[in-house]
């Protein structure tokens, strides 16, 4: 392969991946759907579809994209040549201009709050103000625009730089960083007067209120936060190293995402029911929730800085990841160069996050199945397209590749002692568990 770019270091593979996981999705997405699907009985599903469907998942797209060395298009290409394999590819493409979309208007959120943040516009505010405050800001025309256009630039000024000089150096830093502050603000939101019910909330599953939809988007919130089923960490994969393993790789990938996800929701829903907000709230529920936390803590109008600094952070080290898809695209597909295939892909998605932000306001009215353009895109991404890809990925790899190369690639040559048990109980679960569980789960959720 010429000159495609590589990933130096397992340390920095593993910084990309966590960094591709974790974001918005865990800080932002996990919260609010927690808050929407009735609290503990969600996240034990969630975490169950985690640990036993995605980990499978996971490491099916590694394979596939190390296998191929290949963008996601070209993967199908070059191991399914002349076959109808390559919708893979059509699919991740599609879904990363749909996440980008709206993913691209959250990030801009992020950036306007950490502009108030330094300049103290929030401190002092109570909770009907906070509420009122995010409302203007996401409904207003012009300010969400322009923060989101500044959110893209950054992302895409990172991808230009390349892999190794960009993504892999500023991931290594920040997350480490974030964790320490989510936990911080966790600890605050636990010891607040009135945190016990949110705690209950958090752990005390009442599963009597579970629906196909529960299911179906806890399902799509596992894929999402850890960016499986559009390509995202096959495009990563194929610039991973044959030596590296890739099942430890997305076992540590996993429960550290997973871990940000809990420690965010211990920082917001206590809060949430010592504020006396409902934890319903929907997408504004972090914004709102989180300077009030700020106003609790000494120094928290620095920490309020710090945090969603770190969280614009983590949302670009994950908008990187899914702009690598779409340019590795354009560029091995229709050979432009990174700078060209950036800017046409940054073009493209400005104008649909565009419409995903008036969509909060002035564009309000156009619903589509009673959603607006904002909340299509985050459904049909999260719970239709992305457990699409993943269950095309894994038929793939359990069906079509052939077993030789399986083992091939998760015992990286043979280099790796893996338990036989261990290899085979994993071709087994991507082969009949995982397709019959995402199948399951978006039939019921979707009928
Ligand atoms: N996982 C990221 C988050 O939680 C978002 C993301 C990055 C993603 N790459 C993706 C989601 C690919 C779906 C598919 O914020």
């Amino acid at each position: 392969m010429e000159n495609r770019g590589a990933f130096k270091s397992k340390f920095g593979v593993l910084a990309a991946m966590a960094g591709s996981a974790v974001g918005l999705g865990n800080l932002w997405r996990f919260p609010y759907l927690v808050g929407t699907n009735g609290g503990a009985a969600f996240i034990i599903i969630y975490l169950v579809i985690v640990l036993t469907i995605c980990i499978p998942i996971m490491y099916s797209e590694f394979i596939i994209g190390r296998r191929s060395g290949a963008n996601a298009f070209g993967a199908m290409r070059i191991l399914a040549p002349g076959s109808k394999w390559t919708i893979i590819g059509v699919l991740s493409v599609l879904a990363s201009f749909t996440i980008l979309a709206f993913y691209s208007v959250v990030g801009g959120w992020t950036l306007d709050y950490l502009a108030r943040a330094l300049t103290f516009k929030f401190s002092n505010l109570s909770q009907e103000e906070l509420g009122a405050l995010f409302n203007s800001i996401v409904t207003s025309n012009m300010e969400p625009i322009i923060f989101m256009l500044v959110f893209i630039l950054v992302t895409v000024l990172v991808v230009i730089a390349g892999i190794e000089k960009g993504i892999e150096k500023y991931t290594k830093i920040m997350m480490p960083a974030l964790f320490i502050m989510v936990l911080i603000i966790a600890i605050r939101s636990v010891t607040l007067p009135g945190a016990g019910d949110g705690i209950r909330f958090l752990f005390k599953p009442d599963f009597s209120q579970v629906t196909g939809k529960t299911m179906l988007d806890a399902l799509g919130q596992a894929f999402f936060s850890l960016s499986l089923g559009m390509g995202c960490i096959l495009t990563y994969g194929s610039y991973v190293k044959k030596s590296e393993n890739i099942v430890q790789m997305s076992f540590l990938t996993s429960i550290s995402d997973s871990m940000f996800a809990l420690i965010a929701g211990l920082a917001i829903m206590p809060a949430v029911f010592a504020f006396g907000i409902q934890p319903s709230e929907g997408p504004g529920l972090v914004f709102v929730v989180l300077p009030h936390i700020f106003e609790q803590i000494t120094f928290g109008s620095i920490l309020a800085i710090l945090f969603f600094f770190a969280l614009f952070i983590a949302a670009i080290t994950s908008s990187i990841s899914m702009f690598e898809v779409l340019v590795a695209y354009l560029k091995e597909e229709f050979k432009l160069s990174r700078k060209k295939a950036s800017f046409i892909i940054m073009g493209i998605v400005c104008f649909f996050g565009i419409l995903c932000s008036l969509s909060e306001g002035t564009l309000g009215n156009i619903k589509i199945l009673g959603l607006n353009i904002f909340d299509m895109f985050d459904k049909l991404s999260a719970n239709i397209l992305l457990p699409l890809g993943g269950l095309l990925i894994v038929v793939y790899v359990g069906w079509r590749l052939p077993r030789a190369d399986f083992n091939d690639e998760i015992t990286s040559g043979g280099i790796l002692k893996l338990g036989k048990r261990f290899i085979s109980l994993s071709y087994y679960i991507i082969k009949y568990v995982t397709p019959l569980v995402i199948g399951v789960v978006m039939l019921k959720g979707l009928v």
